[in-house]
């Protein structure tokens, strides 16, 4: 493969706790499919989720090199943590079962990660959290990613985490309104603790936020979590 060959298509495969999203881009990472989304299978165990991918990926024509975000940490194609999902996933190898399941070559990153790579500038230092099922956090210094930073999971108040108070659990059993308050502590302490020069929200539920935001703060379309599968390649 090369870099100027304009028909490499990547599929880019967003794993999700409720939904599971799949999109062909082009070589400059331009969507060249309309997105397929299917729920999340109940329970979401490693055959179903691919079965899912799998028959997803009937509807989007040709590709040839897959890109996968997926929710929990991700070392080397293997799957680690899936707190969201299920626990067969830890120690799952995805990249090699979903390579020899769809016959091209998969590589896998964590999901707020491959948000991150649809959405950053590549200057400074630069947050990604993502509000969903649960509460992913990318952080990029130029552009380089720190890996598994997995703020979701570290202590924020009363006793629980940025993930207990802020994932989807959360904002049905509390509302909306206090989900938002909730919200604006968090950033408030994520600006403060990483002196970002950006912090960048996305997943669904930041249709939910109705407060105004800080400066350096933004919102970013839910698409940038599959558009960032273009970068999953950018060394070949
Ligand atoms: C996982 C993260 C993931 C986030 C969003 C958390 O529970 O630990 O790895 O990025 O959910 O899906």
């Amino acid at each position: 493969m090369t870099k100027t060959d304009k028909s490499i298509r990547t599929l880019a495969v967003d794993i999700g706790g409720s939904g599971i999203k799949v999109m062909v881009l082009d070589e400059d990472g331009q969507p060249i499919t309309e997105r397929g989304r299917v729920e999340t299978p109940q329970p979401p165990k490693p055959e179903p989720v691919l079965a899912a991918i799998a028959s997803l990926v009937t509807e989007q024509g040709e590709f040839d090199r897959i890109s996968v975000g997926f929710p929990g940490v991700v070392s080397n194609g293997i799957t680690k943590t899936a707190v969201n999902l299920d626990p067969d996933w830890v120690e799952f190898d995805l990249a090699n079962t979903l390579k020899d399941r769809l016959g091209k070559p998969v590589r896998v990153v964590n999901d707020a990660d491959m948000q991150g790579m649809g959405a950053i500038s590549g200057k400074g230092v630069e947050l990604v959290i993502t509000l969903g099922t649960g509460f992913g956090s990318a952080l990029f210094v130029d552009g380089k990613l720190v890996p598994n930073l997995e703020a979701g999971h570290h202590p924020f108040r009363k006793g629980e985490t940025y993930e207990q108070q802020l994932g989807r659990v959360a904002l049905d059993e509390v509302g909306q309104k206090r989900w938002n308050r909730r919200l604006e502590k968090a950033i408030a302490i994520l600006l403060n603790l990483f002196s970002c020069d950006c912090l960048y929200l996305g997943g669904g539920n930041t249709k939910k936020i109705t407060f105004e935001l800080p400066p350096r703060v933004t919102i970013v379309p839910n698409v940038s979590g599959l558009l960032g599968g273009i970068a999953l390649w950018r060394d070949e």
